[in-house]
């Protein structure tokens, strides 16, 4: 069985600052011990882009200093509030391959992963891909010939019905001609709008992870008027991916590793065998 975890989403910020009021220092760490106390039996994490706030030296700094504590290999792409050149130049130039993109494809268990980086600094914050990016894309499948594919990336790659659509993958529908050439797309995973969506594009499934940072509620498009301009956003949960895949099924949990909801005690679930 193969297992990986995904988070996304850091926003770290510099020490001593906070991201909309909220330490997201404290909660990476905090992200970070959940995954090393209960799932360092993953294969690996991926950290789906955003992992800084505005593309901070200090906070890639940071997150360098943070990453020698997991105990999982962790492979990372960008999202909208990083910059690559800064990420590079700190994180180390061997994250970039041969496009010059952080993508990472990595082959185990009889699965292909494929980690994309969609961020691009001139879209104001949408995903976009280069066509060279798309034949790279191509290529990997290509060779993965009947392997199941799952691929991660930062942004959702398609509307949501909700405020934070033009923010999406823009060139989603030639992303999901290059996917769809492939026979077993398992699952195209990512971060970007702090909410859970599944749902299918073009007949290619999808899931987004809430993420560490805080959470957007889904407020959708009435019938009778537009988006509503201001969203309720919640400080809570914290919460990862973790995907579960074998030759049969890929499953993806959404756990929160913070939450403001009790535990409830064992007494309410005692089995009782039927007589
Ligand atoms: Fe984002």
């Amino acid at each position: 069985m193969l297992k990986f975890i995904v988070l996304a989403d850091l926003h770290l910020v510099p020490k001593g600052e906070t991201s909309h009021s909220i330490d997201t220092g404290e909660r990476m760490e905090k992200a970070f011990e959940f995954v090393n106390t209960h799932h360092n039996d993953a294969d690996f994490m991926v950290i789906a882009g955003d992992i800084a706030d505005h593309g901070e030296p200090a906070a890639y700094e940071r997150f360098k200093d943070a990453l020698g504590q997991l105990k999982i290999p962790t492979f990372l792409t960008l999202g909208n509030h990083d910059n690559r050149a800064t990420f590079l130049k700190i994180l180390g130039a061997e994250h970039a391959d041969e496009t010059g993109n952080v993508n990472h494809v990595i082959d185990m268990k009889g699965h292909r992963i494929i980690i994309l980086d969609s961020s691009d600094p001139d879209t104001g914050g949408a995903g976009r891909f280069e066509q060279s990016q798309l034949n790279w894309l191509q290529s990997k499948l290509d060779e993965a010939k009947d392997l199941p594919v799952i691929i991660v990336l930062h942004h959702n790659i398609t509307k949501f019905h909700v405020q934070t659509d033009f923010l999406i993958l823009q060139d989603n529908a030639a992303f999901a001609k290059v996917v769809s050439s492939h026979r077993d797309i398992r699952q195209v995973i990512s971060g970007h709008v702090h909410m859970n969506v599944s749902g299918s594009y073009k007949g290619i499934p999808f899931c987004t992870v809430a993420g560490c940072h805080y959470n957007i509620e889904p407020t959708l498009q009435s019938a009778s008027g537009p988006i509503p301009a201001r969203v309720a956003r919640r400080e809570g949960p914290g919460q990862i991916g973790i995907v579960l895949s074998n030759e049969d099924s890929t499953v993806v949990h959404m756990q929160n590793f913070l939450d403001g909801n009790d535990v409830m005690a064992a007494k309410h679930f005692v089995w009782k065998p039927r007589d």
